[in-house]
């Protein structure tokens, strides 16, 4: 059987395969499970917010403008205009995706139409290095600890051919974050025919008095994307819905590879209204602080060690390959993200979830660590 041309095969069978946190209904299907905890894809437990989901019903109702049955409106201009006003930013500064994921995805495209590499951290989301790779770039990932950002090992990486460099910040899954000293550095001293992309997909979970918003260096670097996402806080993440930022110019480029309507009108009304929810979001920040505080000292008090001081997800290293303590949490109908795939062995990824989620997760995750010994120490 031939598929596709031998080279597209070859290129193609080297893209690794991103592998999504368990469905609840796949793990309910496989265990016949009553109760089960998700706490895999870093969603928000506490939404979204009544009215966002008040929005969403009163748009499939419809009206003369909405209804399921007309093509939403394909440059997202409502949205738009309601993020620019949240930003300070012109309308033609902001750009909607299917997710931030698929901005992700226009931006390696952009930038790597004449061939080249993308550069990332170690340890960092696996899109940037599936992106890259798919719009026929090499991917070089920079060594990086999961413990620190590392701007020098980042600038030490890109190569003459490289078009595109992937930060997160907070990083996924490490959960460690650039200042705003480090972040200069980089956004000043990464050449300037680099597309530089800052993924700000968690910086709502970060005190918005202290956060280092990239954004804030537009004026200086126009090859410069900054992403956010409804997915996380806004707990949107069913609609696929984010948004990037950039230059006037920039975001002019990244329109010509954005494929017509691909936000569709019920993740566009209820981001409309996500965005202007400061109420939820500082709720939810709230939450997700004690949540974060009250797995420190559970982590302590069974001797294991967690690290990732920012997003809504905490790293944590046990004496088990991550595919065993995955696989004992799931029998016990709790499932987290392992994470071998990044190069950490030993870690599985926990999503900051409800007080109850939590009790769960440390129930389950006793009887296995408390047994084989954290291992850590
Ligand atoms: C760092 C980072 N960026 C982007 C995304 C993608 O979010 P979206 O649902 O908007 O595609 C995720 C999702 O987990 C993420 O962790």
């Amino acid at each position: 059987m031939t598929l596709l041309s031998n080279q597209a095969f070859e290129t193609l069978r080297q893209i690794p395969l991103y592998v999504p946190g368990k469905p609840i209904q796949e793990v309910q299907r496989e265990l016949a499970l009553e109760s089960i905890v998700k706490l895999a894809s870093n969603e928000n437990p506490w939404g979204p917010s009544e009215a966002v989901k008040a929005r969403v019903i009163k748009a499939v109702t419809g009206s003369a403008y909405e209804g399921l049955g007309l093509y939403p409106v394909s440059d997202g201009f409502y949205l738009r205009s309601a993020i620019a006003k949240r930003r300070g930013l012109n309308l033609g500064q902001i750009i909607l995706g299917n997710g931030s994921s698929e901005i992700i995805e226009m931006a390696a495209k952009a930038a790597l139409l004449g061939g080249g590499s993308g550069v990332a951290p170690k340890h960092s989301f696996a899109i940037y290095g599936i992106a890259t790779q798919t719009a026929g770039g090499r991917f070089i990932e920079c060594p990086c600890s999961p413990t620190e950002m590392d701007v020098d090992a980042i600038l030490g990486a890109v190569q003459l051919d490289t078009r595109i460099v992937f930060l997160g910040n907070p990083n996924n899954p490490t959960g460690v974050m650039l200042g705003r000293e480090g972040l200069a550095r980089l956004v000043r001293e990464l050449r300037d025919d680099i597309l530089l992309v800052v993924d700000q997909a968690y910086s709502e979970y970060e005190d918005p008095e202290t956060y280092p918003d990239a954004a804030s260096f537009l004026d200086e670097r126009s090859n410069l994307l900054v992403l956010h996402t409804f997915s996380k806080i806004h707990s949107l993440a069913a609609l696929r819905i984010g948004y990037g930022v950039g230059h006037l110019k920039l975001i002019s480029l990244l329109e010509r590879v954005r494929s017509p309507f691909n936000t569709n009108m019920l993740a566009q009304v209820a981001a409309e209204t996500a965005v202007q929810d400061y109420a939820f979001e500082a709720f939810s920040r709230a939450r997700n602080a004690e949540a974060r505080q009250a797995f420190f000292t559970e982590a302590a008090n069974h001797k294991c060690k967690a690290t990732g001081m920012a997003g809504n997800f905490i790293l944590l290293e046990s004496a088990l390959p991550a595919p065993e303590l995955f696989k004992d949490l799931l029998r016990a109908g709790v499932i987290v993200r392992p994470m071998h795939g990044y190069d950490l062995p030993n870690h599985v990824r926990v999503t900051l979830g409800k007080p109850e989620e939590m009790e769960a997760f440390w129930a389950a995750a006793s009887v296995v660590l408390d047994n084989v010994g954290c291992g850590c120490r």
